[in-house]
């Protein structure tokens, strides 16, 4: 074989550059914008092999271009951004990126949950604005988050992730999910029906990927079934919450408050979110720590050297 040509989207960093093997042809940019359709139909069109990120759209149109392309490696746990069954259908692999990215998605979710409930960015806000006039008994009260009950949607490997981290919090864990999911030692997770989560829930965190089942999974009747005391985190994509909704439901008490990773059309946010002070909004960062963007891209490397290899990639999705 030729010089198997290994097209990267975006950059990356260092680290993982420096991991790929000498024999590829590295076709790459130093931009950390998107690709245009042009540079990604070219990309594609050349490579034996792609690592593309959650942003880039591969769908059947652009995989009609590949003549010699083996695995598309998501750089992302999610893969909601590639036709799947496309790249089935052409004898492309595909593969993503999960377990490594898993704790420190669990960390943000948990950041958010604090920062929502604690009115972290509020109070530093106010704090750098000068105004602060010094304590006071009644001053931005938050919500307790030990003790309250946690709910999650989705138990895979993020969500059970987050379960774990309530138990340092004291927090009971509902969760939503098709399967029932052994508790670690000592705590109870407790397994109920979506609307048993909705409605029992002090925080509620998202953690299913984005199909065409969990699209707007929750959305106004989900959210009126919540307590008005609770907060809602996504961290897992944007589409499966209906962000009008949910822009709706703040400004109209249905509930307390919400803290979000994700949009439903990144990177534009519903202005509808951006004026209220009980929301806490991030720019997509759940996996966003050197070490695991480092890691996730050393998987991409160890499933597409399995599939130029011709043996199956440990992370094959398709
Ligand atoms: C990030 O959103 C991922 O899916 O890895
Ligand atoms: C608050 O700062 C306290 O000491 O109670």
């Amino acid at each position: 074989m030729d010089r198997p040509v290994l097209y990267i989207t975006r950059r990356l960093p260092p680290p993982v550059l420096e991991a790929i093997p000498q024999q590829y042809r590295l076709l790459t940019t130093t931009s950390d914008e998107p690709p245009t359709a042009t540079e990604l139909r070219q990309g594609f069109a050349e490579a034996d092999a792609v690592i593309c990120t959650l942003s880039d759209c591969i769908d059947a149109s652009l995989l009609s271009h590949t003549t010699t392309l083996k695995i598309i490696a998501n750089y992302a746990v999610g893969y909601n951004n590639i036709d799947v069954a496309a790249a089935a259908q052409r004898g492309i692999v595909v593969s993503n990126t999960p377990d490594v990215l898993t704790e420190a998605t669990a960390d943000l979710t948990w950041a958010l949950l604090l920062a929502a409930s604690r009115r972290v960015v509020e109070g530093d806000t106010w704090v750098r604005a000068g105004t602060w006039p010094g304590w006071r008994p009644t001053q931005m009260l938050g919500a307790a988050v030990s003790g309250k009950t946690l709910g999650i949607i989705g138990m895979g490997r993020i969500g059970q992730a987050v379960a774990r981290r309530a138990v340092g919090f004291g927090m009971p864990v509902i969760y939503a999910g098709h399967r029932s999911i052994a508790s670690p030692l000592g705590v109870t997770w407790v397994r109920r029906s979506l609307s048993e989560v909705l409605a029992g829930s002090d925080f509620l965190s998202l953690h299913v990927p984005l199909t065409e089942a969990t699209h707007h999974l929750i959305g106004p009747r989900e959210l009126a079934t919540m307590k008005p005391t609770a907060f809602l985190i996504n961290t897992s994509r944007g589409p499966v919450l209906d962000e009008a909704a949910l822009v709706s439901a703040l400004h109209a008490g249905t509930i307390a408050g919400a803290a979000l990773d994700v949009y439903e059309q990144e990177p534009v946010v519903s202005a509808g979110l951006l004026s209220l002070p009980n929301v806490v909004l991030l720019p997509h960062l759940g996996s966003a720590t050197l070490d695991t963007r480092v890691r996730m891209g050393l998987v991409c490397l160890t499933n597409i050297a399995a599939v130029l290899n011709g043996e199956a990639a440990p992370n094959q999705v398709a």
